[in-house]
């Protein structure tokens, strides 16, 4: 075992338990570990790197920045933040009402669109089971897992569950208050449970409900967006808008960034003094996002679409597989048997980075740029796990 994994039970708390691998360095899908071995990486970060390891995009406009100016505080104004917030506000295509907040994480983000909910003067936030939000308190009482929260308990109040994917029943839920319904939060595809994509219509079918109560529709991009699933913002598949938006992971290309756009009136929501954070909107992770939303264009997504389908198509042969759900390279293959962990666990010997939401799903999130010769490496190692395993 390396120096590294043997003192981290010493000196981190245990809350992750000890990582199996040490990680050293990296270049686009590929990571090398402690023991010296390349690795195809089919998780990045957990939907993070979406541009791999070390893109010279991203190193330039870090490197560059952080000699020019490294941090401001939001007391003072710097053009990386502006850009970024500007670019954001086009792609979300809401028109010019919108209006950005920047944070340092996906449930930071999270937390915000929590606090504008509340700001509406209505205090329900009605979310879905088995959703996940993120773990500080406000993303946590949205988070639709009993588990999660427990040992946490009392949440903050005001936030009760809907199944995802039941359109009568979140209506019948809104029906009970509808004036004191703040917000419906949702994730386009719920990642942490195994990515389920919502069902068609689900979402437009909430667009509309939140229009008929003047409801706040919040959808959680900060594992689908920035391109993951195909379209910069997976609820764009749907052809709807939300009145807010939360982002983070991909958003960054590896530096930790997050944002919460709100459009309508929810954008004029937060005032002076409502809300804030140190480093949000920080120059450094601004330049690392505006260098990552330099490379995602319309052409790099279709990219996208077209190596999550090969993976499907290639994946969806093996007869130990019983589908391959999601979209992009957002992807759940669903197993015949339970030896997702399994996969886990073995695909390091196999040259694999993976992850197992459940014991019958594996989740791929490779970074967006995997090059052709990544992808057959990934797939042949799959092949490989998944018969072996499935025997
Ligand atoms: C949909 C979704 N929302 C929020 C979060 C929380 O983000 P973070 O871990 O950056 O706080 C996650 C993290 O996995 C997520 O997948």
């Amino acid at each position: 075992m390396s120096d590294t994994l043997d003192k981290w039970p010493e000196v981190l708390m245990n809350n992750y338990g000890t990582p199996p691998v040490e990680l050293v360095s990296g270049s686009g899908a590929t990571v090398i570990d402690g023991e010296g071995r390349h690795l195809i990486d089919m998780l990045a970060g957990i939907a993070v790197n979406a541009l791999g390891h070390g893109h010279p995009a991203i190193v330039e406009a870090v490197s560059e920045q952080i000699r020019q100016l490294g941090h401001t505080s939001n007391l003072f104004a710097h053009s990386q933040v502006v850009t970024l917030a500007s670019r954001l506000k086009e792609l979300l295509g809401a028109g010019e009402s919108t209006r950005v907040f920047f944070c340092n994480s996906g449930a930071e983000a999270n937390e915000a669109a929590f606090k504008l909910s509340r700001l509406t003067g209505r205090s329900r936030i009605l979310a879905a089971v088995n959703g996940f939000h993120g773990r500080t308190m406000g993303s946590l009482a949205m988070t639709g897992q009993a588990d999660k929260r427990a040992a946490f308990e009392p949440m903050p109040a005001g936030v009760e569950f809907y199944e995802y994917g039941d359109i009568d029943g979140l209506r019948e839920l809104v029906e009970q208050d509808p004036r004191n319904t703040a917000s419906i939060i949702l994730e386009p595809i719920q990642g942490e449970t195994g990515v389920i994509p919502a069902p068609e219509g689900f979402l437009k079918a909430i667009r509309e409900l939140c229009d008929e109560y003047g409801i706040l529709m919040i959808v959680d991009e900060v594992q689908t967006g920035v391109g993951r699933t195909g379209d910069f913002f997976a609820h764009q598949h749907d052809g709807i808008i939300p009145d807010v938006v939360t982002m983070a992971k991909g958003l960054g290309g590896g530096l930790p960034i997050g944002a919460c756009l709100a459009t309508g009136k929810a954008a004029g929501l937060f005032a002076p003094g409502s809300h804030g954070t140190t480093f949000g909107g920080n120059p450094v992770a601004c330049a690392a996002a505006n260098a990552v939303l330099d490379v995602i264009d319309a052409e790099f997504c279709a990219e996208v679409i077209a190596k999550g389908q090969y993976f499907i198509d290639e994946l969806e042969k093996l007869d130990t597989v019983e589908e391959v759900r999601g979209r992009g390279l957002m992807l759940g293959v669903v197993l015949k048997k339970p030896v997702a962990k399994q996969a886990v666990t073995e695909g390091f010997d196999h040259g694999l980075i993976l992850n197992a939401p459940a014991e019958d799903i594996i989740r791929l999130t490779p970074p967006l740029v995997i090059n052709e010769q990544e992808i057959e490496q990934a797939l042949t190692g799959l092949r490989a796990l998944i018969t072996e395993l499935s025997r």
